[in-house]
């Protein structure tokens, strides 16, 4: 099954990989994504750590967390906990300030994005020495496995409209498995107005705007298996009054 790819050059000792992982009820999730991500990071040599952004999951992710900073390491597994639950976008900012990364991945931590196409990331952006690359469901390999014809119609249909709306020149908009440049992540912030989910969105868009360079990496997202998806009802209006207000000031 899995065609042995060249691992990332080497050599470039200075660069360290800050992984943002927000949680809220990730308990039975955490365990495996933190595993598989040190498996990947241990393979190809390169210097990381793990931010945990949880925000006070009733569920016991924190106390989880705990213990996996006891099993991999206090350098590897960074605590940033919030009391309560501030939103995905928020909790993406939070994270930044506490990375040591000159570059940062942004992830979700149900598995969904599964940690073995980070060698493909790292590879891309130094090819081109690219800003942002940005995973995606939408070009080659890439696809979407699990989900019922709803989630499938939102997530084209969120990603049709901001391509026709703000034309941002990639193909998955909502995706939110990305490798930025810290430097380059901190300026598309400050931008950044939105909170929620459509934070995803807005960043790709900003990106644009500034001229950043962007590259893609196809990838499968695999539906969560344990738990369940945070994305209601509300997200979805308040992704369509972000995506308005987007279009109207851009
Ligand atoms: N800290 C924190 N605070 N984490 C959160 C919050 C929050 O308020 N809400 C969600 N998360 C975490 C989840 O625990 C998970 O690790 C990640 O953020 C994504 O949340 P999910 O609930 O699993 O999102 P999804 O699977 O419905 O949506 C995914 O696909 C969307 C559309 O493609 C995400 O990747 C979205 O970002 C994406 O827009
Ligand atoms: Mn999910």
């Amino acid at each position: 099954m899995s065609r042995r790819k060249p691992s990332p050059p080497r050599g470039f000792s200075g660069d360290k990989y800050s992984v943002l992982l927000p949680t809220y009820n990730e308990r039975e999730n955490l365990p495996l994504i933190v595993w598989l991500l040190v498996k990947y990071f241990g393979e190809s040599g390169l210097d990381y750590e793990v931010i945990v952004i949880d925000d006070g999951s009733p569920d016991g992710t924190l106390e989880v967390a705990q213990q996996l900073q006891h099993i991999y390491g206090p350098d590897k597994i960074i605590l940033r906990p919030r009391a309560k639950k501030l939103g995905l976008g928020t909790a993406y900012i939070h994270g930044l300030k506490h990375a040591t990364g000159s570059f940062i991945f942004i992830m979700d931590a149900d598995l969904s994005h599964h940690p073995k196409f980070i060698p493909e990331f790292i590879r891309t952006q130094r090819d081109g020495d690219l800003d942002v690359v940005s995973g995606t469901r939408y070009k080659g390999n890439g696809g979407v496995y699990g989900w019922d014809l709803r989630r499938k119609l939102i997530s084209r249909g969120a990603n049709f409209l901001t391509q026709v709306l703000l034309r941002p020149g990639a193909s998955d908009l909502t995706g939110s498995f990305r490798l930025y440049k810290r430097s380059v992540l901190e300026r598309l912030v400050e931008r950044c107005v939105s909170k929620g989910y459509v934070f995803q969105m807005e960043m790709m868009v900003r990106a644009r705007q500034l001229n950043f360079s962007i590259g893609e990496v196809p990838i499968s997202f695999v539906d969560r298996v344990y738990g369940e998806s945070k994305l209601g009802g509300n997200e979805i209006v308040s992704f369509a009054k972000g995506l308005i207000t987007l279009f109207s000031t851009t």
